[in-house]
């Protein structure tokens, strides 16, 4: 297994450009099931996490071609089974998007039911009620989720908890469905609305994604479309971190402003310039040391539960106390633990991490126990004195493309060795 040396103690200064979105491609991949025939998905981004999807899909019996530009077609005209078996769902929870596709176009679906993770719980039950309201037949059998129907039929569902891959389970589900289905408490992410756009591409009828109240008339059936995915506000974001906390320059391209404005708030907060245009942010730290800031995550617009890491790292080398409140997921402190390793000083009371800023750190061997929390990691190696170690890192490489290349793009000393 690989693992991340990281020297700290470099400004970052320069340009880099983001990817497109890890959690928009995976719903996207998996709605093409939807489609009487092919479609060509680009922008996508060349991770571990799409590998799996792909091989998911591949594993059906659809068949997927992958170009050297990543641009992805996908033609379910060949699907011969409808099972995406234990031994892929565990590694990837997200796998849990074929359901609705499946069961809406072909009425069958055998799904591996995800377990527990390294962040919390992560139930399915509101992806399960809201196929069930609208008359799938659905049991939960050998650790699968087994799914019959005819064509569904649209129904008003009202979600229990503000789900991201519940809705666009839902909202794939909805748009073959017999009638209007209305999807009440969606959630409001802008990958959210990417896959609504791209399903609107091959001629679903959905109105009000972005809000809490998406409403569907659903179709017969959808068409091909070539469709180009969101950029990733999540790794812009780190992106932006590690350019704050290294007191450093950074201009990311390709990106879209207003869907990072709770983070860019925030780095604003601690003392940064940020400087937006049309697709492109800069951030300016030099000569600073970043100041703490207070935060709590929540559902989108609001910060994100996927930055919470980061801002921790953050937090640790800055001046003053900053407090975290994490409210998404009961288990997604691993990585406190880890920086106390490095000499941050933490004080964790239930979901609330209380940081004392530290004038440095200092490089220790530490582990990543889950995507952001990885990030996390990688940022505070960059201004630890010393070289860190990072294992495991198999978990960085499902949600950040060629993060090496892109931080030795902006002066970081870093290398990827095998362990
Ligand atoms: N929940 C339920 N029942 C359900 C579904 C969710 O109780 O049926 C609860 C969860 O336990 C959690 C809350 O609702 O407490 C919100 O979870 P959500 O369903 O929104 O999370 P998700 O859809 O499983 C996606 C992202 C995550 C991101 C969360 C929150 C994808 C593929 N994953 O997960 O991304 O953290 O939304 O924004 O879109 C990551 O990229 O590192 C990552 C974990």
């Amino acid at each position: 297994m690989d693992k991340l040396q990281i020297t700290g103690g470099r400004p970052l200064e320069g340009e880099v450009r983001i990817s497109g979105a890890k959690n928009a491609t995976l719903p996207i991949l998996a709605a093409a099931l939807l489609a009487e025939g092919p479609v060509a998905i680009g922008n996508v981004p060349h991770l571990q996490d799409v590998t799996t999807m792909i091989e998911l899909l591949a594993r059906m019996g659809v068949t997927v071609t992958v170009d050297e530009r990543m641009c992805i077609e996908v033609d379910a005209s060949t699907l011969k089974e409808c099972v995406a078996p234990y031994e892929l769902v565990k590694t990837m929870r997200a796998s849990i998007l074929v359901l609705g596709p499946l069961v809406a176009r072909f009425g069958q679906a055998d799904v591996s039911l995800p377990g527990g993770c390294a962040i919390g719980a992560r139930p399915v039950n509101i992806h399960v009620a809201g196929l069930k309201a609208m008359g799938a037949d659905i049991h939960i059998e050998n650790g699968y989720v087994r799914a019959r129907s005819g064509r569904l039929k649209g129904a008003r569902l009202v979600l229990d908890t503000v789900t991201v891959t519940g809705t666009e389970n839902l909202l794939m589900a909805a748009v073959l469905a017999d009638g209007e289905t209305v999807i009440e408490n969606a959630a409001r992410e802008p990958e959210v609305v990417d896959l609504a756009n791209f399903l609107i591409a091959m001629g679903a009828k959905i109105q009000g994604a972005g809000t809490d109240r998406i409403v569907v008339q659903g179709v017969e059936k959808l068409s091909g479309t070539r469709y180009d995915v969101l950029p990733d506000r999540i790794e812009a974001g780190t992106y932006l971190v590690a350019g704050a906390i290294t007191s450093g320059h950074v201009r990311l391209k390709s990106v879209r402003p207003e869907h990072l404005d709770a983070v860019t708030a925030k780095l604003i907060e601690c003392g940064a310039t940020v400087a937006t245009g049309s697709n492109w942010i800069e951030l300016d730290m030099r000569g600073r040391r970043p100041r703490s800031v207070d935060l709590r995550t929540a559902p989108y617009p609001a910060f994100p539960t996927d930055m919470q890491a980061q801002f921790a790292a953050l937090d640790t080398v800055a001046s003053g106390v900053g407090t975290i409140v994490e409210t998404i997921f009961e288990n997604r402190f691993m990585h406190m633990l880890e920086m106390r390793r490095m000499g941050a000083e933490i004080r964790l009371e239930g979901n609330t991490a209380i940081i004392q800023g530290v004038e440095r750190l200092t490089a220790a061997p530490v582990m990543a126990t889950d995507l952001r929390a990885s990030a996390s990691l990688v940022l505070a190696a960059l201004v630890a004195e010393g070289r860190t170690d990072i294992e495991r890192i198999y978990h960085i490489d499902r949600g950040y493309e060629a993060i090496e290349e892109k931080l030795a793009q902006l002066g970081a000393q870093i290398r990827r060795v095998p362990n």
